[in-house]
Parts: C-alpha cells; sequence; structure tokens
C-alpha cells in the first residue's frame, strides 16, 4: 500500500493518458484521510486545474454549503474524482481515461476503506456503481455492496445549472446524514476495519 503523499506524488507526475498533456496541475483527492466518507465526483474544472485542488471552484461553495447543513465540513470528509487531470473545454471525460486513471481511486479507497461512497453525478455512478445508473431517477438511493453503501447525489455543478435540484440535493446530504447515524459512523478519528 502506498501513504497519501506518495500516491499524490504518482498522481501530480502522471503521464498514463493525454489529459496529463493538456493539464496545468493533476489533481489529487483531499479531506480526512479517517472520514467514514468518501466523495466521488468526474474531474476537476478550471479553478482546480489552476489551483491543484479538487473543489476549489463554485461548485466546491456549494458543495461546502451542503456539507454545512449537515453539520458536516470539508475537513470531516475526503474528496476526490474519478479523473485526476481537468478534461479540455471541461468535457466529460472519456471512457479510456477514466480507465487508465481508476487505480488511482482504487487506491484512495484502499486507505481510506470508507463505510459510505457518494457519487457526485451521473459520471462518478455509471463508473462506480452501474453502467446505466440514471440519476435523475436513483439519486439518494443506497445500496450495500462489498460491505460499503454506496449512494450519488446530483453533480453540485447541475444545481448551478438548475436552482430547482437545490431541494433534492439537500435532501439527499439528509439522506447522508440519517445514514450515517444508522450504521453508527459518525467517529471521524478512526476508520476500523469493515
Ligand atoms: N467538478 C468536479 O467534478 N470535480 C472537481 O474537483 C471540481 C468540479
Amino acid at each position: 500500500m502506498y501513504t497519501y503523499e506518495e500516491l499524490k506524488k504518482f498522481v501530480e507526475h502522471c503521464s498514463r493518458c493525454p489529459l496529463s498533456q493538456t493539464r496545468n496541475k493533476a489533481v489529487m483527492g483531499k479531506g480526512n484521510l479517517k472520514s467514514p466518507v468518501l466523495f466521488v465526483a468526474e474531474a476537476p474544472g478550471r479553478n482546480e486545474d489552476r489551483d491543484g485542488v479538487p473543489f476549489t471552484g463554485k461548485s466546491g461553495v456549494l458543495f461546502d454549503r451542503l456539507l454545512s447543513e449537515i453539520n458536516l465540513s470539508r475537513e470531516e470528509v475526503y474528496i476526490t474524482n474519478v479523473v485526476k487531470c481537468n478534461p479540455p473545454g471541461n468535457r466529460d471525460p472519456q471512457p479510456s481515461e477514466q480507465e487508465l486513471c481508476i487505480p488511482y481511486l482504487k487506491y484512495e479507497t484502499l486507505m481510506l476503506r470508507p463505510k459510505i461512497i457518494v457519487c457526485l453525478g451521473r459520471i462518478a455512478a455509471q463508473r462506480l456503481i452501474d453502467p446505466h445508473y440514471k440519476i435523475t431517477r436513483e439519486h439518494g438511493t443506497f445500496l450495500f455492496r462489498k460491505n460499503t453503501w454506496l449512494t450519488a447525489f446530483y453533480h453540485p455543478s447541475a444545481v448551478l445549472r438548475d436552482e430547482g435540484k437545490l431541494g433534492e440535493m439537500q435532501a439527499d446530504f439528509q439522506k447522508l446524514k440519517e445514514k450515517l447515524g444508522e450504521i453508527d459512523a459518525c467517529d471521524f478519528t478512526s476508520n476500523s476495519p469493515n
């Protein structure tokens, strides 16, 4: 197994796919390595490409607000992306790019051993839950697989584009809060083996 710092170095120097030629900074996941909750979005945006940190743009501001509504902060969770480099023009990451990048997410998951994985948006949900996942129909539902609860919420950018989705997103965060209570995973200081 690698340490967080080792993995971060691999990510930052990665040249496995063509995105490495157009990115400014590769973006390693960030947060509490003992968190029971792992959030996985799709790929860094322009702000993140500049800063080298996930969710620093407008989506990140909304994400922080939604977390705070369930009394959580960025320091208590871990957030990462399926693909660690910004795709040109903010397009969706292609399946081949996802395939080459997914080992980093696997290592992050092994490192964290989260009790709950929350996919943010369709791309992450289709990658981690089901290739036919329908985010509009299935968001906020939990399934238990390999000792981990899996769910998907809308991507914050979808809510920024359509304010009408905000209520559903807030309700999904409440479900996360309930799930954390149910599984008694509120100890954010130890990730004992599942
Ligand atoms: N959107 C994402 O999917 N990931 C980020 O890190 C930022 C915006």
